[in-house]
């Protein structure tokens, strides 16, 4: 198979890196479409990220968590060694040899030491407190949190997402001490992050949209592509990265674009044919509404001509609807909804025209 090299989001890159110059005080949320390219960005930068800063990058995607043990399973990563007795000691050996860790390292006797008590959180969050003062001492640290809306409705002794950002605040604004990140493809999850009075003017936002038309034209272009075949690829899939990995992968490029096409009107057409006939229900906030099919199509109606429309346009249940199954992708910061990706757009209005 080919491999596809990485490529250079030099402007995403090039706003973290800023970020990372000067003395940590905001947590950073980056959020974008779904496949945009978030994970891929912040793992390449990871790499290649100077010897001052000491990374700690945890993914909760996929990982099913249900209590505080699934999450200290995945934040921490156990070091089966005893390590000095204490975090101080700990952390001086464990800085040695620090290569790219999953998760925070722990010995296990101090992690079992948390999970013998009652208030886990308070320990959890002292021990990673004082792992980032050593840390410090010799390097930055920076906490990278990957796809954090897995957590979001969990709750033991009220919500674990609260108690984490109130430990991101105070490891930012009020210490200075380590960068937090926070990625998310969950849009509505950052909505609800930016109307949450606990975090204003404490965070910031960074988009991480899908290539604009001049990389993708680039990048196609590093893979053979004539400036043709580069304008109709983004004319018809816009510049998601993995759209466009199947281009270049395709045998037959113009084969690829129409099957692509059909897949994604076909995926639109079973989507809204199975809400008219059996219907639908969502939960907003803990209250469950039924799903109308006429305003899903409404909304779905109000891009013919628009890539993006006002945020405010779509009623809240369609809105969160059509987000929560990926068709739109809801940006709070800009205040604008947009599909997914062009291939949805272009099957949206397909589809649309004959409803
Ligand atoms: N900069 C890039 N260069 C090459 N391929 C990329 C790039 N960004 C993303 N991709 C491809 O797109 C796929 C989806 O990206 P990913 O980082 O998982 O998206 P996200 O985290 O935003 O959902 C990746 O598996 C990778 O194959
Ligand atoms: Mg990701």
């Amino acid at each position: 198979m080919k491999r596809i090299a990485f490529h250079n989001r030099e402007k995403e890159t090039k706003e973290i890196m800023n970020i990372l110059d000067s003395e940590p005080s905001l947590i950073t949320f980056v959020y974008g479409p779904i496949n945009s390219g978030k994970t891929t960005m912040i793992s390449h930068l990871i790499k290649e990220l100077p010897e001052e800063y000491a990374p700690f990058y945890v993914n909760l995607r996929g990982r099913f968590i249900a209590d505080y043990e699934d999450f200290l399973n995945v934040l921490f990563e156990i070091d089966e060694e005893d390590g000095g007795g204490n975090v101080v000691e700990y952390a001086k050996l464990a800085l040695k040899d620090i290569g790219a860790v999953s998760g925070i390292p722990i010995p296990i006797n101090l992690f079992e030491k948390i999970f013998e008590k009652k208030d886990k959180s308070k320990d959890m969050f002292r021990y990673i407190e004082q792992f980032f003062v050593e840390v410090s001492k010799t390097r930055t640290p920076i906490l990278i949190i990957d796809e954090l809306q897995v957590i979001g409705d969990l709750k033991i002794d009220g919500f674990l997402i609260y108690k984490l950002f109130n430990f991101f605040i105070r490891l930012t604004k009020e210490l200075h001490l380590a960068h937090v990140f926070v990625i998310t493809s969950d849009s509505l999850f950052i909505e609800h992050v930016y109307s949450e009075a606990m975090l204003e003017g404490r965070c910031r936002y960074l988009l991480v949209d899908d290539f604009d038309r001049e990389t993708t034209s680039t990048f196609l272009g590093e893979h053979g592509f004539t400036d043709d075949e580069g304008a109709l690829a983004w004319e018809c899939c816009g510049g998601k990265p993995v759209y466009l990995l199947e281009l270049i992968r395709a045998d037959n490029r113009g084969r690829e674009i129409e099957k692509l096409h059909r897949m994604r009107a076909g995926e639109l057409k079973t989507f809204l044919k199975t809400l008219k006939e059996l219907g639908d229900k969502i939960t907003v906030k803990e209250e469950c509404y039924d799903i109308s099919y006429e305003n899903i199509v409404c909304a779905l109606k109000m891009f013919p001509d628009e890539e993006e429309i006002d945020m405010w346009s779509i009623d809240e249940i369609s809105k969160h609807y059509l987000v929560r199954n990926n068709i739109l992708f809801l940006d709070p910061d800009r205040g604008i909804i947009k599909p997914q990706s062009r291939l949805n757009l272009l099957a949206i209005r397909e589809v649309m025209s004959s409803a």
